[in-house]
């Protein structure tokens, strides 16, 4: 059967798979197909146990998948059989050299581009969907074109703005999709192609389109007003507990204000996810870069209250349990950086773990998906650290619990139950506000949530 469009994307990670089972799944006229140089990695998105857990994909993938979505780990006839390539590989935070701990690391979007060159033997468009640095896509095009063999790569910027959980929630129905692209006739004509694949199930209005830089900085700057939000309502849950003022409370009579809105207000024990530091870090660096030193200070503080909050979290844990935690046992309730994933990147929770060791309390960590990825996070950490996937024997003799992800099930569990078997005086640090504050200290708990006075039998 030949096809309409030959679509290639070259990364099979969190973006690109998802992104190219519902381009697939919608467009059944289109061929598309996923490579990456992990053959585990290829196998598992060919296999019945995706490498990734997302609600819904599962059945998207299996619905387009041997069809007209393909996985493989054979880049050169990707690369060669395809019109339009998404280039969705990772970008990391550097962690050598120049801008170590800051700058995006682009040795493999670099490796990617000189792929690219080596063997399209027709005219291409290239589609950034990683996140990177602005201007990042003028440097595509100059390795691109510097073969100088007479083909055509027509460089736009696609970035992806989907949250882990709600995948494919957000590519089947996303607030917008941005493309950027040169001002050209040429760079116009590509843009076109993109927003006809897009076009297929997303409405008009909600595809919007720029110019290249303005796109490229947009995903930064997305991520960096989200992160800022959740500084911004953490900063204010500090004074809250000192004020006896209640977060919650605050946060619902400023979201009321249309021009605010009520989303993303919710205070916590800090911000993680694989996006938000990593990509202001780089918007910071990218400031200092054109020596705009106040600009950069404002984004990194939205970083730097994020630290304090995880810090102070722990602090206040010290203080309220007699200023020691030695050999007593903590127990950590949830480890992902958000409900409903296995994901654990940039977690809190691998901060409180780590702390707490330093203070030399004894770990009990529970998770109903992230574990394995616990395990591995903290495999370095030398002491006293142990993983039990239910929540009841973990808890069973510890002297608190510290609620780290807001997983639903931590809000049903039998308190009373969990109460006896804990160590006295049990403390329970609610680093989600999910709990039943009032209750739980009813129960006989001191309970000292985010934002709000504690409550203590003392
Ligand atoms: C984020 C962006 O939402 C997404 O648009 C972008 O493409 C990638 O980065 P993600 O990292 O999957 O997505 O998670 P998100 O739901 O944004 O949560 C990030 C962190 O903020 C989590 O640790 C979450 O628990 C925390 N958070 C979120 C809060 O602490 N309070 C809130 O009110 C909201």
């Amino acid at each position: 059967m030949s096809f309409e469009k030959n679509i290639l994307c070259i990364g099979a990670g969190y973006v690109g798979g998802p992104t190219m089972a519902m381009i697939a799944y919608k467009c059944p006229r289109y061929r598309v197909t996923v490579v990456d140089i992990d053959p585990e990695r290829i196998a598992q998105w060919n296999s019945d146990d995706l490498p990734i857990y997302e609600p819904g994909l599962d059945e998207v993938v299996k619905a387009a998948r041997g069809k007209n979505l393909f996985f493989s780990t054979e880049v050169e006839t990707g690369i060669r059989e395809s019109e339009i390539i998404f280039v969705s590989v990772n970008t990391p935070t550097k962690t050598f050299g120049a801008g170590a701990g800051m700058a995006a690391d682009l040795q493999y979007w670099d490796k990617t581009a000189r792929q690219i060159r080596k063997y399209s033997k027709s005219n291409k468009i290239i589609v950034e969907k990683s996140t990177l640095p602005v201007k990042t896509a003028q440097a595509m095009e100059r390795i691109l074109t510097s073969a100088d063999n007479g083909i055509r790569f027509d460089v736009l910027s696609n970035p992806e703005f989907l949250a882990e959980g709600t995948a494919i929630r957000d590519l089947e129905d996303p607030d917008r999709v941005l493309i950027g692209s040169t001002q050209t006739p040429n760079g116009l004509k590509a843009r076109d192609v993109l927003v006809e694949i897009y076009s297929n199930w997303i409405r008009g209005e909600r595809i919007i389109t720029s110019n290249i830089w303005s796109s490229e900085l947009s995903k930064l700057v997305a991520n960096a007003f989200l992160a800022q939000r959740i500084s911004s309502i953490n900063s204010i849950s500090a004074l809250c507990e000192k004020a006896d003022a209640d977060v919650e409370e605050v946060a619902r009579a400023v979201g009321m204000d249309s021009r605010v809105g009520n989303k993303f207000l919710n205070a916590s024990v800090g911000f993680g996810g694989s996006c938000f530091k990593k990509d202001i870090l780089n918007l910071v660096y990218l400031c200092r870069y054109y020596d705009l030193k106040e600009v950069a200070d404002y984004w990194e503080g939205v970083v730097r209250i994020n630290d304090y909050q995880k810090e102070r979290f722990i602090l206040n844990m010290l203080n309220v349990m007699f200023n020691t935690l030695a050999n007593k046992r903590i127990c950590l309730f949830g480890f992902a950086f958000k409900a409903d994933t296995g994901d654990t990147r940039e977690s809190p929770a691998i901060f409180a773990a780590k702390r707490l060791i330093e203070e030399r309390a004894s770990v009990v960590i529970t998770d109903p998906k992230a574990l394995k990825n616990a395990m591995k996070d903290l495999r370095d950490v030398a002491g006293e650290l142990s993983y039990v996937e239910d929540p009841y024997e973990a808890s069973a003799g510890c002297s608190a619990i510290a609620v780290m992800t807001e997983w639903a099930i931590y809000a049903d569990l039998d308190y009373k139950k969990i109460y006896r078997s804990m160590a006295k005086p049990a403390f329970i640090f609610d680093g989600r506000n999910i709990l039943d504050h009032e209750k739980l200290f009813e129960i006989g708990f001191n309970v000292f949530p985010i934002g709000k006075p504690g409550l203590t039998h003392f």
